[in-house]
């Protein structure tokens, strides 16, 4: 989470701008840093369904990375990435599940798809506050571009909720494992 300096309110503006520009700079992180994670998933996954999924959404990732960097453009900041320590963990918690399920079963798929899917909540819940600040400070363009990815992560969420309960989940019951 972002760390910002005390002020009056006075500076109650300028405190928010920093806010925003902290969360900014968690979110290029995270972003970057997901870059490389999608890619690990895609390649640990079973089903090319899921595979597809984690390809698709690394592309968007991708253009989630170039977005961002128009927003610190939009509000005249240069584009800095900081440590996001959330996804950091979430991260290491996807590699953690990778390890403790076998290559190749419907159980790795649903445990994939869960951890994917915390990764997904953290974003919308990220890209929410984003948007709403960008508008409380009137950046209207920047407004707009968080909300574009913000409408991608709904569905990429969406697509795996709808991965979960159609054949994964369904077949991981089924395993004896
Ligand atoms: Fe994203």
């Amino acid at each position: 989470m972002a760390r910002t300096s005390k002020s009056g309110s006075s500076q109650g503006g300028s405190a928010l701008k920093e806010l925003f520009v902290d969360e900014l700079k968690d979110m290029l992180w995270a972003e970057k840093d997901l870059t490389k994670n999608l890619k690990k998933l895609a390649k640990a996954a079973t089903s090319n369904e899921l595979k597809e999924a984690f390809n698709t959404h690394l592309t968007e990732t991708e253009g989630h990375v170039k977005r961002l960097e128009q927003v610190f453009e939009a509000i005249g900041e240069k584009a800095t990435a900081k440590k996001c320590e959330a996804m950091a963990g979430l991260a290491k918690e996807a590699e953690e599940l990778i390890e403790s399920t076998d290559e190749g079963t419907e159980v790795r798929d649903a445990a994939l798809i869960s951890a994917a899917q915390k990764v997904e909540h953290y974003e919308i819940a990220s890209y929410g506050t984003l948007k709403t600040l960008a508008g409380q400070l009137g950046y209207n363009d920047a407004q707009e571009l968080l909300q574009q990815t913000l409408d991608e992560e709904k569905k990429t969420d969406e697509l795996l909720t709808e991965l979960a309960e159609s054949s994964v989940n369904e077949n991981a019951a089924g395993e004896s494992k």
